[in-house]
């Protein structure tokens, strides 16, 4: 037997709603044996449109009664739908539901977590609250009235402001919220626990003061002040780069530990996952600490660009989140360090954008279709819709950025619009014709640009000629690529005069530099300017000398991970033929000289500058993925570099040593991060003397940034004997038991483990009472976490057990499941046993009876 089809959606299908919602107001009767919601919506025909039936979405209801004007209505209810025909053109419809929020496993609509109720509604959870029209085009005036016992439920919260509340009989109480502003229903939250919470306060540009508020589990407001500190420069930071003020008078902050994404920007009331907001210098790292900065002032920055300008349907998810992905990357730049933030977010992007826009899920950052709308919260919607964000700004500049925003929200506050609106705001307020452009909103695929260099001695002249193709794109129009260049001469200088962005438009385009000496090496895709793979033909020399000279630090990274990509890709050929690979000195003396820099260029820049290229990020480069020599061939660099430089990385480990106590600023953050580096190079030795040196870190370390760098070293060690290696990972688990998020930091140390034996041991974690796959964080931690460790999971026994999970997990939790069946995507470019046993797990899961659709989108796209 097998799942009916599931039906897709298509953005040329969209229709506007027949009916609009003015008003709704809400009451949640929270009981132990489930939850009564009462509905009561002003309703009226939408005069645009047609008169049609009323068809209003559900899911997981028991409806115990509807009325029309307060009459019994004729009505056609299915398990999704209930339809009601012949309605006046403007009436209050009333529905009472039950839900059993307690039985809710999915996290999605309203939940129980360990400490009370929550809700998430973003993308389709509202219709699992009451009959509604569920879809961002609907904006409405909410109230919400909760009722609940008062000892177990303290702490009754919804969006905008408290406007009453009381006590009633039985040791209940109740509370009601008001919510100025109009929006759609996925903005929609209640909460109900007893949680503790932090207080602050916040004064706009204009002097209107914002009560500021995190909730968290009782026992936890020490983990809070970071998070509150970064609510707090966050919206300071909107108002001075973007003239953004908060428009609330209550900005709340709850965290949950079961939470199927990051965070979520309800308005007002944003609800996160525990692990974007608990922070203390011993349980978190400095990239958690880095992380909560961005995703609060993330969720923060929603308020404007997608609360008070939402989108027209769920294929517009960009316009909401490439924006405002951006915007967090822009903050967090200006917060810590503008050079290594770039760096990242381009090796992210690398390390699943890039693979994800080449394999079976590949789709536009709006896409034409969906089958589940919960799958295409993708890097590609995220982190390529962000590169897509800041293209825009290079071309029209960061005054031109501005204006453009300036535009957006002049005509469209208050609006749910398109990808277009957004572009034509841009393109009124800087005159740029972004017709061209569109098509980064339209097509997948990662662009390649090819690009030779002529130099014409007589005529001084040098020129650049690019070539663009997407093999992925459905036709061979060309794309506009803004690629920023600058041209140096031998002795490293920059040739004054050159730094110029090209506006690559047509397939085939040529770029004339002009009074140019003599042969000059172009530094190309300055600062990533596209998100592109762009193939030059380098000179090793010539990346040498970009390491060592180019002004933009992110190509001067990028030419040190083009010589590693080469000599990792060059080895893994020559390992897989059984030769021994060869290391050119000229790679070491680089190396070498980032180390001895360091000062001057600032250790986080060295730190990145050391880290090779992953192998994920890799592997796209090969034609047929060889996990096991690729591996090979990545630590056979990583061992050589640190048998050429043990002296340098043994003398700077101790030169970068703590002086004080530990403090998260971003130039202590990035000595750690490079001592950290020198560490697990060292761990590479295969010493005692390297081991013993990272167990004293293990043991001696005040923050967890260094705990818990030393404790993934030695988690790699693959010595038949490696007591340091037990020792901290039992002391590890011994001491951080009982805080959830350094639990799940233990799991992903064993899971992303190089050992042969990770499988194994990942395995027997299951059983442990460390993991648990109801918890979304848990599931991630260890289980996707191994999915992306390429070496151990791409074998017959891997894909035969994350099959196993997914389908262990579908049921309970479709959304998280789906997410780790994403582990396989790249199934097809591994050899043709791999692929054998890939292609039986992945048919094992599709044939699964009543498989939830979220898995089967997935997995048929892989099969496909
Ligand atoms: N809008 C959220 C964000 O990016 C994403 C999100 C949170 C989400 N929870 C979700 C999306 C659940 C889908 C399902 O900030
Ligand atoms: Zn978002």
């Amino acid at each position: 037997m097998k799942t009916d089809t599931p039906q897709t959606v298509h953005l040329k299908d969209y229709t506007a709603p027949a009916y609009l919602i003015d008003t709704v107001d809400l009451d949640f009767n929270i009981e132990s044996g489930g939850t009564t919601v009462s509905a009561t919506l002003a309703m009226r025909r939408n005069p645009a449109v047609q008169a049609r039936p009323l068809v209003l979405d559900g899911e997981e209801l028991e409806t115990l009664s509807v009325t029309v004007n307060r009459k019994n209505w004729p009505k056609s209810e299915t398990p999704s739908s209930l339809t009601l025909s012949d309605l006046p053109d403007a009436f209050t419809l009333e529905t009472v539901v039950r839900i059993d929020p307690d039985k809710n496993t999915r996290l999605s609509g309203m939940y129980r977590s360990a400490d009370g109720y929550f809700t998430q509604c973003e993308a389709q959870g509202f219709r699992r609250i009451t009959w509604f029209l569920d879809r961002p085009d609907v904006m409405s005036t909410y109230t919400a009235t909760l009722h609940a016992d008062k000892t177990t439920y303290p702490v009754l919260l919804a969006n905008g402001n408290p406007v009453a509340a009381g006590d009633e009989p039985g040791g209940r109480h109740w509370a009601k919220w008001a919510d100025p502003f109009k929006k759609p229903a996925y903005l929609f939250a209640v909460v109900a626990g007893k949680l503790d919470v932090l207080r602050d306060t916040f004064r706009t540009a204009s002097g209107r003061d914002v009560q500021l508020a995190i909730y968290v589990e009782p026992g936890k407001l020490d983990q809070c002040p970071h998070a509150m500190a970064a609510l707090q420069k966050s919206m300071k930071w909107d108002e001075e780069r973007f003239g953004l003020e908060c428009d609330l008078d209550h900005y709340m902050i709850v965290a949950v530990g079961d939470f199927n994404m990051g965070a979520m920007e309800n308005k007002g009331l944003n609800i996160f996952n525990t692990k974007y907001v608990l922070a203390r210098s011993d349980v978190a790292t400095d990239v958690d600490f880095e992380n909560i900065d961005r995703v609060v002032a993330h969720e923060y920055f929603h308020n404007w660009t997608g609360n008070r300008v939402t989108c027209r349907d769920w294929f517009q998810l960009s316009l909401k989140e490439g924006l405002t992905v951006f915007r967090d990357q822009e903050f967090g730049a200006d917060l810590h360090n503008r050079q290594t933030a770039r760096i990242r977010e381009v090796r992210g992007l690398r390390a699943a954008q890039f693979p994800e826009d080449a394999g079976p899920m590949a789709h536009p950052i709006r896409p034409a279709s969906f089958v589940e709308i919960n799958n295409f919260y993708t890097s590609t919607v995220y982190e390529k819709g962000a590169e897509v964000i800041r293209m825009i700004q290079t071309l029209i500049g960061r005054d031109g950025f501005r204006a453009g925003m300036d535009e957006y929200f002049r005509r469209h506050d208050g609006q749910a619009v398109t990808c277009e609106d957004f572009v034509a705001a841009m393109a009124a307020a800087s005159g740029f014709d972004f017709t061209q452009f569109m098509r980064w909103y339209n097509q997948p695929g990662t662009p390649h640009v090819t690009v030779d260099g002529f130099f014409d001695a007589e005529s001084k002249t040098y020129t650049l000629t690019c070539t663009q193709t997407n093999p992925r794109a459905s036709d061979d129009a060309p794309t506009l690529i803004p690629i920023r260049v600058a041209l140096f001469a031998d002795n490293g200088d920059l040739l004054s005069g050159t730094e110029r962005t090209l506006h690559l438009t047509a397939t085939t385009q040529s770029f004339v530099f002009n009074d140019i000496a003599a042969e000059p090496v172009p530094s190309l895709l300055r600062d990533f300017s596209a998100p592109v793979v762009l193939d030059f033909d380098y000179t090793p020399e010539q990346l040498t000398l970009l390491l060592a000279h180019e002004s933009d630090p992110f190509n001067a990274w990028e030419a040190g991970q083009r010589l590693a990509s080469t000599l990792i890709l060059d080895a893994t050929a020559a390992i897989a033929a059984g030769q021994s690979p060869v290391w050119p000195d000229s790679f070491v003396n680089a190396a070498r000289r980032l180390l001895q820099t360091q000062a001057e260029r600032g250790a986080a820049f060295v730190a990145e500058a050391l880290t090779l290229p992953g192998e994920s990020t890799l592997a796209e480069a090969m034609a047929i993925v060889d996990p096991d020599a690729l591996h090979a061939a990545r630590n056979a660099l990583r061992r050589h570099l640190a048998e050429q430089l043990e002296n340098e990385f043994a003398s700077l480990y101790v030169a970068l040593a703590p002086t004080g106590a530990y403090t998260p600023s971003s130039a202590e953050a990035g000595r750690r991060a490079l001592r950290n580096v020198c560490l697990a190079y060292l761990l590479e030795l295969d010493t005692e003397a390297s081991r013993q040196l990272a167990f004293s870190q293990f043991n001696s370390a005040d923050n967890m940034t260094d705990q818990f760098a030393a404790l993934s070293a030695l988690a790699n060690v693959n010595a038949e004997t490696c007591p340091q290696r037990e020792t901290a990972l039992a002391d590890f688990y011994a001491r951080w038991q009982h805080e959830a998020l350094v639990v799940d930091k233990w799991l992903t140390a064993q899971s992303t483990s190089r050992r042969p034996d990770t499988l194994a041991t990942v395995k027997a974690l299951t059983t442990h009472p460390a993991f648990d796959i109801t918890n979304p964080n848990k599931v991630y931690a260890l289980l996707r976490a191994f999915g992306a460790n390429l070496v151990r999971f791409h074998t017959a026994e891997g894909y035969a057990f994350i099959a196993d999970c997914v389908l262990q997990l579908h049921d309970r939790n479709p959304q998280v499941a789906s997410r780790l069946a994403r582990s396989f995507d790249r199934w097809k470019k591994f050899d043709a046993d791999r692929q054998r046993h890939a292609r039986i797990a992945l048919e094992h899961i599709r044939d699964h009876v009543g498989l939830s659709r979220d898995v089967l989108e997935v997995v048929s796209k892989a099969l496909g």
